[in-house]
């Protein structure tokens, strides 16, 4: 047997007998690799006699196919076996518990806020929308406060350099849904609520800087003062689950006339009561339907903007409304 044909046996013997990945891998580098013994050969064919030159390269070639096989057909046996008892041994316990993803939950404003423009829905009130940046006309002028009219001075306002400013109330929102009822050639009845973020430099334990409203609006032929108290005595009653105390008080507002605001008895920790305004509302001021282009003599309307901290304060009988934007997630973690 010619020396190459010996080393084949032997290294066909060896791979076969390699018991692990490992020990197949050194025999590879050992017969195949840069310095490996086959390796060699080749490289030695340039310092043979030059008529054995073409025997021995084939005999060499030959030997590194056979072997590279051999080495491929090992491995795909050793890799096979070792699945194999992967699979034997290792078992999914079905019995185990579950692990639990740590689930956020939903912030108090927020389920307060779904809560009321759900009640609202259920009593046929569209949603509507507007933008946080607002200007100067939809957030005070359309609404019948001039420049320079003492009200804005109960709004503290937030303004930008170029004179538009971030909304203090959701009463745009009338504004702009009206506008575009009109623009799209409808006309009252109309029935809308709009809700989102509003801003007052404003911060106390019952005021912070950054707060939400729902606005109501309601334009039909008869809407009267009566309508109004009936829809938000039955929203409270909707909201809390019960009767709650309520009062109305007489109030101003520019765009609204006549004006009240809506207080509710609100429990102190000490036992004691004390009346939280939670909502402004009135009938629309006649001045606001005609900057929009509504007959006043043929419509008449009712608005409200209800404060939605302060009702998330009392349905948790939270006391103070600063700890809702406080981020403790041990405070949010009551309401989850
Ligand atoms: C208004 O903002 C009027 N736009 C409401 C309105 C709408 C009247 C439609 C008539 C017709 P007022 O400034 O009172 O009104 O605010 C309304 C409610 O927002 C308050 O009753 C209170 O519940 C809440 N609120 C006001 N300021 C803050 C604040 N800084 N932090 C938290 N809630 C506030
Ligand atoms: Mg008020």
């Amino acid at each position: 047997m010619s020396d190459i044909e010996s080393l084949i046996q032997q290294s066909l013997a060896d791979i076969a007998a390699a018991t692990s990945p490992d020990l197949l891998e050194s025999l590879r580098v050992a017969l195949l690799g840069k310095s490996g013994t086959v390796t060699a050969q080749l490289k030695a064919l340039g310092t043979l006699p030059p008529d054995q030159r073409k025997a021995a390269g084939e005999a060499i070639n030959r030997a590194r196919d056979t072997l590279g096989a051999a080495l491929a057909t090992r491995k795909a046996e050793l890799d096979a076996a070792a699945l194999d008892v992967r699979l034997a041994t290792e078992s999914i316990d079905v019995t185990l518990p579950g692990r639990n993803a740590a689930r956020g939950g939903i912030h108090p404003v927020s389920s307060t806020l779904a809560r009321i423009v759900d009640i609202f829905a259920r009593l046929g009130y569209e949603l509507s929308d507007g933008p946080e940046i607002e200007d100067d006309w939809h957030n005070f002028e359309a609404l019948n406060f001039p420049p320079h009219h003492p009200a804005r001075a109960m709004h503290d306002t937030f303004y930008f350099e170029d004179g538009r400013l971030l909304r203090t109330h959701t009463s745009g929102v009338q504004v702009r849904y009206m506008q575009d009822l009109l623009a799209r050639g409808g006309q009252p009845p109309l029935r809308m609520i709009a809700a989102g973020k509003v801003y007052r430099s404003d911060s106390d334990q019952t005021h912070t800087p950054m707060f939400h409203q729902v606005e109501g609006l309601l334009v039909d032929e008869h809407a009267n003062f009566a309508d109004l108290k009936g829809t938000l005595a039955e929203f409270v009653r909707a909201f809390f689950e019960r009767d709650f105390a309520m009062r109305f008080r007489p109030s101003y507002f520019p765009f609204t006339e006549p004006s009240a605001e809506v207080d509710i008895a609100w429990q102190q920790p000490d036992g004691s009561m004390r009346w939280l305004e939670v909502l402004g509302c009135g009938m629309v001021h006649p001045s606001v339907l005609r900057n929009i282009g509504i007959d006043p003599e043929r419509y008449t309307g009712f608005a409200f903007g209800l404060g939605v901290e302060r009702f998330a304060m009392l349905r948790h009988g939270v006391d103070d409304l600063r700890s809702f934007f406080d981020n403790d997630v041990r405070f949010l973690r009551q309401f989850a």
